[in-house]
């Protein structure tokens, strides 16, 4: 009898020390990134087709877990979904979009006019050549108004114009631009708010710490407001590197941009661990020089890695100094694999730009995060 005692005791104690250990562990899957965001703002996640077509189950147990927001990575955008003039593939978008409502996520739509990834045929005749502006509104206003209508009361709101102005706060010379000038976004606005009145509408950009790009979408975000349009946020896109963006002039830009009247959002955030590419590098050697750019190919070194880790946290406490103001955070990406920046700006190298690793695992800064809302949360109920 007494033996018994003694060894569930050392059992149990065996148990507990196995737990103490792996309490990190214990801690994350208890508490979870949205709880310890709480209504500060959404916490959301872009996703691929392996994603929303429900074959990454792994990425998809941490999305339902830690996420409560997500946007599409590339299904929606024109490329994707006008293909050909009057030709809409709409598998992909649909597949996501009912993912999240089955499992109460909010949904963003991304994006309607943008440069890149624009189907060919979008802004020019069967001979190459631009069309007339006229052409051009009533393609805007078809491409827009099926998306938007399509998911009318199922999206919460749309990235409408993406990428419009320039570092000196003049306008993008895209072929957009080039046809209809200035007037293609207070249009693209207006056929979004036709199509569904009750959506958000974004405009949404990168390196927005930038001075000149703040200064411009400050102006371009005042002008749609006195036109009488409805504008909602602005979206930061956040994609960001260890040297870069300087942490007090994004503050400034979210700030800027909130004094306008409208919120912000971050709505691509990710980091990338890898040395920010010299796109004008003269390169005289180029092993050594794609083993310069690419250096963590089997792992990313503590020593980086914990840099890595307390920038993200300080832009992370920004955002939530800012909750105010601040709508939503979405990360670009589930776990490291799948991050773009993998690919860029230069092809095939290793990055580590998100909130978790190739293990399905959260980094470091968000496993605390979490373990300490978790310790609040047992000390509070103690
Ligand atoms: C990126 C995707 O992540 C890649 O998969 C794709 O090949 C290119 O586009 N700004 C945006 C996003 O608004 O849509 C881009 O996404 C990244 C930059």
């Amino acid at each position: 009898m007494k033996n018994r005692h003694i060894v569930s005791a050392l059992l149990c104690s065996l148990f507990l020390m196995a737990c103490g250990g792996n309490a990190s562990q214990m801690a994350v899957s208890e508490k979870s990134l949205k709880e310890v965001v709480g209504d500060k703002f959404l916490m959301g996640v872009a996703l691929n087709v392996r994603q929303s077509s429900g074959m990454d189950t792994s990425a998809l147990k941490i999305v339902k877990q830690h996420f409560n927001a997500i946007v599409a990575e590339n299904c929606m955008k024109s490329e994707e979904i006008q293909p050909k003039e009057g030709e809409f593939h709409f598998e992909d978008a649909d597949r996501l979009v009912q993912f999240g409502l089955d499992n109460g996520l909010t949904v963003t739509g991304h994006c309607l006019i943008w440069h890149s990834q624009l189907p060919e045929w979008f802004c020019v005749d069967d001979k190459g050549k631009n069309v007339s502006p006229e052409v051009l509104k009533q393609r805007m206003k078809t491409h827009i108004q099926t998306v938007v209508g399509r998911y009318k009361g199922k999206i919460k709101g749309w990235d409408v114009v993406n990428e419009a102005i320039m570092e000196d706060g003049s306008y993008r010379k895209s072929k957009f631009y080039e046809i209809l000038g200035e007037e293609f976004i207070p249009l693209a606005f207006q056929y979004a708010h036709e199509a569904d009145p009750d959506a958000e509408l974004y405009y949404n950009d990168y390196g927005m710490d930038v001075p000149g790009r703040r200064d411009g979408v400050v102006k371009l975000v005042r002008s749609l407001k006195e036109k009488g349009l409805r504008i909602d946020a602005v979206g930061m896109q956040g994609h960001m590197g260890m040297d870069y963006p300087d942490i007090r002039q994004f503050e400034k830009s979210m700030l800027a941009f909130a004094a306008t009247g409208v919120k912000v959002m971050i709505t691509e955030w990710d980091m990338s661990a890898l040395p920010t590419a010299m796109r004008s590098a003269n390169v005289s050697d180029t092993v050594a020089f794609k083993k310069a750019l690419n250096p963590y190919p089997e792992a990313l070194p503590d020593s980086v890695s914990q840099v890595w880790n307390e920038r993200m946290q300080q832009f992370f406490q920004l955002f939530e100094k800012h909750a105010d103001i601040v709508e939503r955070v979405t990360a670009w990406g589930v776990t490291d694999g799948d991050s773009w920046k993998n690919d860029f700006p230069i092809r095939g190298r290793k990055d580590y730009p998100l909130l978790f690793d190739r293990n399905y695992q959260p980094k470091d800064f968000v496993r605390k995060m979490i373990e300490e809302a978790s310790d609040s949360v047992t000390s509070a109920k103690k």
